[in-house]
C-alpha cells in the first residue's frame, strides 16, 4: 500500500480550469471516526462547473484555496473509521460531493458516500447525472405525462438522460443538439423532433411547429436557444434553466428586449433554476427512482467514445467535454 496520493489541487482563480489547478501529491491518512478510505476507480467530469470553480463564480460554492477539485467519483472501500456502520472494505460506493472527484484516494465521512450495486461506472453516471436530469425534470419541471418537452445540449451526458426520462414519461421530446451523428443518437433515445442548431435556426423550427406549446423546456446552454424556449412556452409552461454553456466565454451576453416579465404573465408560465447542489435533500429519492429505472432496462447510460486514464487525463477530458465534441457522460479511468 502506497502512502500517497494524487489529486487535483485549484492553486489560483484562472480563467481555465487547466491554468488554475495543478497535480498534487498528498499523505494518505487513516480514515478518522466516521470517515471512510476509499480509492477511486472512475469520476465524473463537469467542465462546466470546473471552468466555473477555477473562476470562483459559482455562487453557492465558497472557494478557500488551495482546494482539491472535482465532485464525483466511484471507488472501493478501503477501510472504515471507527463509528461507521453500513460500509464495510470491499464496497463499491459512489460520492457526488465536492472535492471527491479529481483525486486517487478520497478520505471523507461516511455520510458523503452512497453503496452501489456494482463497482462499474454506469452506477456513477447515474447517481450523479441520472440524479440531477430525474431532480431537472421531476421534481423543477415538474413533468407530467404526455407533455411537450424541450431539451439543449440533449445529447451530452446530462442531456441524454433527459430525453429518455422524459420520454419514459410518454412526453414529446423536442431535442437540440449540434451535429447529425448527437441528432441521430438523442432519436434513438425517443426524441421526436431534433432541431440540429448547426442546420436549423431553433427560434423558427419552435416558432412554426411547437408555438406556445412547450410545457416543459430545460435549458443548460443559454443564448438564442434560451430566448426560443421562452418565447415558445406553453400556458402553465415551466422554462428550467440548469446551465449556460454558451455564456462561459466572456459573457454574459447582454441583450436588449423587452423584460421577461412580459412573456410570462399572460400565459401564467415560470423560469425556474435548477441547482442539484442545492437540492441534497432530494437525492435520495431521486436516486432510487433511477437506479430503478436502469436496473429495469428502462434506462440507458452512454459514455463518450473517448478514453480518458489517470489524474494527469483529467485536463483533456475537462477540454474535450468544452470543446462540444462529447456525447454521452465523459469520465476518467483512474485505475492503474
Ligand atoms: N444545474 C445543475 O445542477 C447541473 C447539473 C449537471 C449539469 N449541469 C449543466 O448541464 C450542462 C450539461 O452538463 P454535462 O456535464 O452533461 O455536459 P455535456 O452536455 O455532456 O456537454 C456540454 C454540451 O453543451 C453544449 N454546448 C453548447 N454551447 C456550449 C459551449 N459554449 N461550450 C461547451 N458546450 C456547449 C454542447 O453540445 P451541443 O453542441 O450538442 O449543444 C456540449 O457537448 C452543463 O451546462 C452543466 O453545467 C447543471
Amino acid at each position: 500500500m502506497t502512502e500517497t496520493y494524487r489529486a487535483i489541487e485549484l492553486r489560483r482563480f484562472a480563467d481555465g480550469f487547466r491554468s488554475g489547478a495543478e497535480i498534487v501529491t498528498l499523505d494518505r491518512r487513516p480514515p478518522a471516526p466516521g470517515e471512510l478510505l476509499v480509492r477511486n476507480l472512475y469520476c465524473g467530469v463537469n467542465g462546466i462547473f470546473d471552468t466555473q470553480i477555477a473562476r470562483n463564480a459559482v455562487d453557492y460554492v465558497k472557494i478557500a484555496l488551495p482546494t482539491l477539485t472535482g465532485v464525483e467519483a466511484l471507488g472501493i472501500v478501503e477501510a472504515t473509521g471507527s463509528d461507521v456502520s453500513g460500509f464495510a472494505a470491499g464496497d463499491p460506493v459512489v460520492t457526488t460531493r465536492f472535492p471527491g472527484g479529481y483525486r486517487e484516494w478520497n478520505i471523507a465521512p461516511a455520510s458523503h458516500f452512497v453503496r452501489v450495486p456494482e463497482a462499474k461506472p454506469e452506477w456513477l453516471a447515474l447517481a450523479s447525472t441520472g440524479v440531477s436530469a430525474m431532480l431537472a425534470i421531476e421534481h423543477v419541471g415538474a413533468l407530467r405525462d404526455g407533455e411537450t418537452v424541450a431539451i439543449s445540449a440533449a445529447a451530452g451526458g446530462l442531456g441524454h438522460i433527459l430525453v429518455q426520462l422524459a420520454a419514459l414519461r410518454g412526453c414529446h421530446v423536442v431535442a437540440v443538439c449540434g451535429g447529425q451523428e448527437k441528432s441521430d443518437f438523442v432519436r434513438s433515445l425517443g426524441a421526436r423532433r431534433v432541431i440540429d442548431y448547426r442546420t436549423e435556426s431553433v427560434a423558427e423550427v419552435l416558432a412554426a411547429e411547437y408555438p406556445d406549446k412547450l410545457d416543459v423546456a430545460i435549458d443548460t446552454v443559454s443564448g438564442t436557444i434560451f430566448d426560443a424556449f421562452l418565447d415558445n412556452v406553453a400556458p402553465h409552461g415551466r422554462v428550467v434553466v440548469g446551465g449556460a454553456a454558451a455564456d462561459l466565454e466572456g459573457r454574459p451576453e447582454i441583450v436588449t428586449q423587452p423584460r421577461i416579465a412580459h412573456k410570462l404573465y399572460y400565459k401564467g408560465a415560470s423560469v425556474r433554476g435548477f441547482m442539484n447542489g442545492l437540492l441534497t435533500d432530494h437525492w435520495p429519492a431521486a436516486r432510487e427512482k433511477v437506479f430503478e429505472l436502469y436496473a429495469d432496462g428502462q434506462l440507458n447510460i452512454t459514455f463518450d467514445s473517448r478514453r480518458h486514464v489517470g489524474i494527469e487525463g483529467i485536463f483533456d477530458a475537462v477540454e474535450h467535454l468544452l470543446s462540444g465534441r462529447s456525447m454521452g457522460k465523459v469520465i476518467v479511468d483512474l485505475r492503474s
